[in-house]
């Protein structure tokens, strides 16, 4: 294995870990590299499959060229078609012009297919077929178009079961899979969890200026015991968390377990999410990003005022009126950020703050839904309706934030 050149791209693209198994998964991404055979990547939700897609253009002849990753899951069924292969003008209502579609446009580059078992099986006969010779008919066309597309993909469910249930095609499956990348599951890499943690932790740190959480060493045991169904998705949120809601910095295990799950369920069994619980914890992560706001925001607030205070002070000439109103308004603020910070303090675990729809008393009449619609809505609106700069400015993926909006009958 080259050591030197592995541990350039862990720096390059901040990939951090030692496991053998990464090591072997990051190295035949290097090795496939500069072919142009199929790549499928497979692991479970969260072990940090979108890594490698990119690895594989930058280090590819292509890489000069064009590279999309797409989620085949947040396209939804009847448009699916259309993105990749593209459509002419008027073949279905709103095609206004042409389009050329991913494979139209990334001609001599890589398209990522992420969660590729999602596709339709109609789309899967196109993909097919233009993954055999090149060929491809956009939707309403007649004539055959050529396209020189390399293609990796990734995916996180049982493509063996989905082809036994007659959701994936056979043939499509070998084709993808010429060379396949295993991810491995968090619960495996050992020691590599702790290296995770403390980056994590410091881009907590560098990113809202505060010090650092660091875990004891009976906490580092603790966090390698633990099974991460959501891999190191999941010990990234956790991380995040407990770097905002600890008031102390120095994590012990009696900390570290009231973020954690205790269920014994979840612990134990290396569980790929089921649909519920990643929502679930999207949800969590918009809130608690909410928390955050509203907390500097405070501070910033109380910052502000003291500034106002010195400067009135400094102001010969200043009223006693002037003054005693500054007061007073300093006073309300502080109150308000102690009664937020004691709050976000005593609350039990992350787990149960959302379970109990935990909200800040200001926010008494709004329940977590319409937070989180809220959060929606004004993102859109800020990246002006553009629904992939919204899911990346939220931290969510662009999938959950497609089932947010069908839940909430914004995806019209
Ligand atoms: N080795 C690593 N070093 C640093 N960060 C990592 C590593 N592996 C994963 N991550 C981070 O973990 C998060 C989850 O990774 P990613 O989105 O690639 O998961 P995934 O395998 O695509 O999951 P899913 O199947 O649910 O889409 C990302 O924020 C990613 O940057
Ligand atoms: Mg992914």
């Amino acid at each position: 294995m080259r050591t030197t050149e592995l541990q350039s791209i862990k720096q390059r693209y901040n990939i951090v870990g030692n496991c053998e198994a990464l090591n072997r998964a990051l190295d035949v991404a290097l090795q496939v590299a500069p072919t142009d055979l199929s790549v499928l990547i497979v692991g479970e939700s969260g072990v940090g499959k979108e890594i490698i897609p990119r690895v594989i253009h930058d280090n590819s002849p292509r890489r000069r060229e064009k590279y999309f990753a797409i989620n085949c899951g947040s396209i939804p069924e009847g448009t699916i078609d259309s993105e990749l292969f593209g459509h002419v003008k008027g073949s279905f209502t709103g095609a206004i012009n042409d389009s050329p579609g991913y494979f139209g446009v990334a001609n001599k580059g890589t398209l990522f297919l992420d969660e590729v078992g999602e596709l339709p099986m109609a789309t899967q006969a196109r993909l097919l077929r233009v993954l055999e010779n090149g060929e491809y008919i956009p939707v309403g066309a007649t004539e055959v178009r050529k396209t020189d597309v390399r293609i990796v993909a990734a995916t996180n469910v049982n493509i063996r079961q989905a082809i036994s249930e007659g959701r994936f095609r056979e043939d499509l499956y070998y084709r993808l899979n010429q060379v396949p990348v295993q991810m491995p599951p968090l619960r495996e890499r050992g020691e590599d969890i702790v290296l995770l943690f403390r980056l994590f932790a410091l881009q907590m740190a560098e990113k809202y200026r505060m010090d650092k959480v660091v875990l004891t060493d009976e906490a580092k045991h603790l966090l390698m015991r633990y099974k991460w169904p959501g891999n190191v998705r999941q010990l990234k949120n956790i991380t995040e968390q407990i770097s905002i809601l600890s008031t102390d910095r120095q994590i012990t295990p009696e900390i570290l377990a009231r973020f954690i799950p205790q269920d014994q369920e979840t612990t134990q069994l290396a569980t790929i999410h089921s649909e519920g619980e990643h929502s679930f914890e999207n949800e969590r992560e918009i809130l608690y990003k909410i928390l955050f706001e509203l907390r500097s925001n405070v501070n910033d607030m109380r910052r502000e005022m003291s500034t106002m205070k010195k400067q009135l002070e400094d102001v010969k000439g200043a009223t006693p009126t002037q003054l005693s109103t500054v007061n007073s308004q300093l006073s309300t603020v502080t109150s308000q950020l102690s009664t937020l910070n004691s709050q976000l303090s005593t609350l039990p675990s992350a787990e149960d703050a959302v379970a109990e729809e935990y909200v800040e008393p200001e926010m008494e009449s709004l329940n977590l839904n319409d937070l989180s619609r809220q959060m929606l809505e004004k993102a859109l609106e800020r990246n002006g309706g553009n629904r992939k700069k919204a899911a990346l400015e939220l931290g969510i993926s662009d999938r959950t934030l497609y089932r947010r909006l069908k839940q909430y009958g914004l995806d019209k």
